[in-house]
């Protein structure tokens, strides 16, 4: 476990890491110390071979419950800047991981705590999840990607309504919006989804990070360009010891032995 002051980053079985926003008694809400950690968290795991799949959680009650408002309220001007900026720099690099990052939203994911989910490529919710940018309602806009990446996301018409109104929204709404995958029991939330990130994390890794780059690259690019890049990451895969080792386990009726080479 690598100790941050507000996170805690775990290792789990088959290259799974764990993330903790761990600040319960504040909701988890984010100052610069927590986008700091969450900054270097990422850095520290973005050239880790070993890294199969990132699960991003919060402790206590709620997952993240937005940007923390004491620290912002009495902010200069240039201190905003900066304070967008390094939330845009942590959150960037958490969406850029090269392996799957899944969001495990537990309870509130408010404004930043949205916007941190938002980085995630999968985002489940338990039935406790409430959802939304409320930040109109204080003044102010999303400042960590949320006017950006919600509507790249859901549509949209669907993120200026959330933005505009700034309303939360339960567990079934975000999954009704397509902004969740599926609405989970709290109890054994964890667990359930520790499950789902194994059942990418034992396939083959090299397949899997090609995967994920062709998919958000090609989703930025026209369809030829795009198609392109799979040309170029499935033959891209061809000499790897995991190619010839999944194919030959296939024919052999055995189960694969992936190296992540
Ligand atoms: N920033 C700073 N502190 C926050 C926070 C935030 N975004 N969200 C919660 N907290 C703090 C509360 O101030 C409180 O601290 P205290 O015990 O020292 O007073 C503690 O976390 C617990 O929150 P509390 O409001 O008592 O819990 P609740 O269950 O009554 O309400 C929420 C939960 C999420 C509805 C409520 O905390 C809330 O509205 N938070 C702000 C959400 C928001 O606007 N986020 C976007 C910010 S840009």
């Amino acid at each position: 476990m690598t100790t941050f002051e507000t996170l805690k980053l775990e290792r789990l079985e088959d290259g799974i890491a764990l993330l903790t926003v761990n600040r319960p008694d504040k909701l988890n809400a984010l100052n610069a110390q927590v986008l700091s950690d969450l900054y270097e968290a990422a850095i520290s795991l973005k050239d880790d071979a070993s890294l199969r799949a990132l699960i991003l959680t919060g402790e206590g009650r709620a997952f993240v419950a937005g940007a923390d408002i004491a620290a912002m309220s009495d902010m200069s001007e240039e201190a905003s800047y900066e304070f967008s900026s390094l939330g845009h720099r942590a959150m960037t690099e958490l969406s850029n991981l090269p392996v799957p990052v899944i969001a495990a939203v537990n309870g509130f994911a408010l404004g930043g705590g949205l916007e941190l989910a938002l980085t995630a490529d999968l985002i489940y919710v338990s039935e406790k999840a409430r959802l939304g940018l409320p930040e109109t309602g204080l003044g102010i806009v999303p400042g960590f990607g949320g006017t950006q990446r919600l509507g790249r996301r859901i549509g949209w018409q669907r993120a200026k309504e959330l933005v505009f109104t700034g309303r939360t929204i339960s567990a079934d709404d975000a999954v009704a919006y397509g902004l969740a995958l599926d609405k989970l029991p709290l109890e054994g939330f964890l667990d359930a989804i520790i499950k789902l990130a194994r059942s990418i994390s034992t396939r083959g890794p090299l397949a899997i990070r090609a995967a994920k780059q062709a998919m958000v690259q090609g989703s930025e690019l026209p369809i030829d360009d795009a198609n392109q890049k799979e040309v170029e990451a499935f033959s891209g895969l061809w000499n790897s010891h995991d190619r010839a080792e999944g194919m030959a386990a296939f024919l052999e009726k055995r189960t694969p032995t992936y190296e992540g080479r």
